[in-house]
């Protein structure tokens, strides 16, 4: 880090360079997300200012969301994340959204298997008390940045072996011939409870997205429900809007 300029270099409080290096090297990626920042004293005596000065800055950058306390374990670098836009009219993957801007995706797994489906899911699917449906339960993340936490169904025909689907459901029901067509998508605001919170590397309460979708095949049938909690802070959904006819 360039610290050691910082009683040299022009005018202004110390405290405020120290601040713009630090904000500097966390925004140019040279402190990564999630490294923790040196303890106090030894960012002091690096930068040979006093211990109330790298307070401040932290303070500050602390305030401005770059960096985050955690109790006892110290003080840690975040990335901040630029906002993601979705298009509401389009019905993709999330493996293609991502793809298309460029992101690699990769899921941590909360439930793969198949089971018997709840009565809502009996319904929603429009199935029969003794078939079967495969879950797939994921923390979708996005170049290491967790963005959903989402609980897919889909009938056991389109998904006889859910633990072959190792990336994109998408992609596993085209091979299947199921690739929806058509989809009906709810989205309502919720407050992040735990253990979503920690999954998605929020702070409990925050704001969220809950999202359900049902989708269809051509024939009509409905292959896929989805109950989906997005990150409030990184979503924006964008519908293009035209006068009814
Ligand atoms: C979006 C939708 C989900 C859908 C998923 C499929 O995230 N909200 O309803 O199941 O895309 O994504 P993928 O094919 O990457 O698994």
């Amino acid at each position: 880090l360039p610290l050691e300029s910082l009683q040299s270099g022009g005018a202004g409080p110390l405290y405020l360079k120290l601040r713009q290096s630090l904000e500097e090297a966390i925004l140019s990626g040279k402190l990564n997300h999630g490294d923790a920042l040196p303890a106090e004293r030894d960012l002091a005596d690096y930068a040979n200012v006093s211990r109330v000065t790298v307070r401040k800055a932290v303070d500050d950058l602390v305030r401005d969301g770059l960096l985050v306390r955690r109790h006892g374990s110290g003080t840690f670098v975040v990335r901040p994340v630029s906002r993601v836009e979705q298009s509401l009219s389009r019905l993709t993957s999330f493996t293609e959204d991502m793809a298309r801007r460029g992101l690699n995706t990769r899921a941590e797994w909360l439930e793969r298997g198949l089971f018997h489906p709840s009565p809502d899911e009996m319904m929603t699917l429009g199935l029969p008390a003794d078939a079967l449906v495969a879950r797939l339960g994921r923390l979708r993340i996005a170049d290491d940045m967790p963005l959903a936490i989402e609980r897919a169904c889909v009938s056991a025909e389109f998904v006889p072996d859910p633990l072959a689907v190792t990336s994109s459901l998408y992609s596993a029901l085209e091979k299947s011939q199921a690739r929806p067509v058509r989809a009906v998508q709810r989205i309502s605001a919720c407050n992040i409870k735990n253990p979503d919170a920690t999954m998605l590397g929020v702070a409990v309460g925050a704001a969220g997205l809950s999202i359900e979708r049902v989708s269809y095949l051509a024939s009509g049938r409905v292959v896929e429900f989805t109950r989906s909690l997005y990150r409030g802070d990184t979503y924006d959904f964008v519908a293009e809007l035209t006068i009814p006819e």
